[in-house]
């Protein structure tokens, strides 16, 4: 299969043509990665203060600015992390107009989601298996049920010198699930309630973010199917922009430093063609409703 599916844009603002936007929308509901290789993320010279992994708090890889404007896990004084809210919100504001031209069919379901700053080397680190995004996964989150709704992310290199970011992309996500579910050991219904007491805000888990989190973590922690599986590398240089939705495209980040990330929420039936989505693959393949 081929990965990428390339864009020659060079504005984050359109309006894009609709043979573009046609071609990337099946791309994207069809499990490619849209690749925008001039599409660059311009750091100020002012802003180049922040291209330091010291920004972030060492209790998370990832800093995070909510939706409202705060800032998560950043170690930075005052003024730095005024400099950096600012960078973030600007980041922001690119990929909502950007995702916005580029899907206005998407305008009904999507929600503008965290923004993250990735400001350390990812090679060399070393964490537990199941938090290791070295292997091959697809999005899921302990504490952030969907309920079927996507998880969709675009990234931009801003990296000052040369150094790519590089992802492995692996097969198809119903091939994946074809292999994995079997395996899947979800938690039994009540310790969905028991969380959903102990942390209400949350919301309720469903059975499909239990399989989802059973997939992640099942094909985390199978070294064989790690090293097996069929997997495409991919260099994304600085200056270059993507997006996928990662609940769907298999992906590991191998190496690379200085990366700006903006994730979107989207509910399904907004969606060209929904029986792509992933809630809609494991219902056929378990013949049950998920959520
Ligand atoms: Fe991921």
């Amino acid at each position: 299969m081929n990965v990428l599916e390339s864009f020659n844009l060079q504005t984050w603002t359109g309006p894009f043509d609709a043979a573009g936007r046609a071609r990337a929308i099946a791309a994207l509901e069809s499990g490619h990665v849209l690749f925008f290789p001039a599409l660059a993320f311009t750091v100020r010279p002012e802003e180049r203060a922040l291209l330091t992994p010291e920004l972030s708090s060492g209790r998370a890889k990832n800093i995070s600015l909510d939706p409202s404007g705060r800032l998560k896990h950043q170690s930075g004084g005052a003024d730095q992390n005024a400099l950096l809210q600012a960078m973030m919100q600007r980041f922001a504001g690119a990929a909502v107009a950007l995702v916005s031209g580029l899907f206005p069919s998407y305008a009904a379901g999507l929600e503008r989601a965290r923004t993250s700053y990735r400001p350390a080397e990812i090679a060399g680190r070393s964490y537990s298996p199941v938090h290791d995004d070295t292997r091959l996964h697809v999005d899921a989150f302990p504490t952030r049920p969907m309920r079927g709704r996507r998880i969709m992310r675009l990234f931009s290199n801003i990296h000052p010198g040369d150094l790519p970011r590089v992802w492995n992309v692996g097969e198809p996500f119903a091939d994946m699930a074809g292999t994995m579910l079997p395996k899947v050991r979800t938690p039994p219904a009540i310790q969905s309630w028991i969380n959903f007491l102990t942390h209400p805000a949350n919301g309720l888990r469903s059975p499909y973010d239990n399989l989802m989190l059973g997939l992640h973590d099942t094909a985390k922690l199978d070294t064989d199917y790690q090293r097996a599986t069929t997997k495409t590398e991919i260099k994304f240089p600085p200056g270059s922009t993507w997006l996928c939705y990662t609940d769907q495209v298999m992906h590991a980040a191998l190496s690379g430093q200085f990366v700006l990330e903006q994730t979107f929420h989207l509910g399904i039936e907004a969606m060209a063609e929904p029986q792509r989505a992933p809630i809609r693959v494991l219902e056929k393949m378990t013949g049950r409703t998920l959520a």
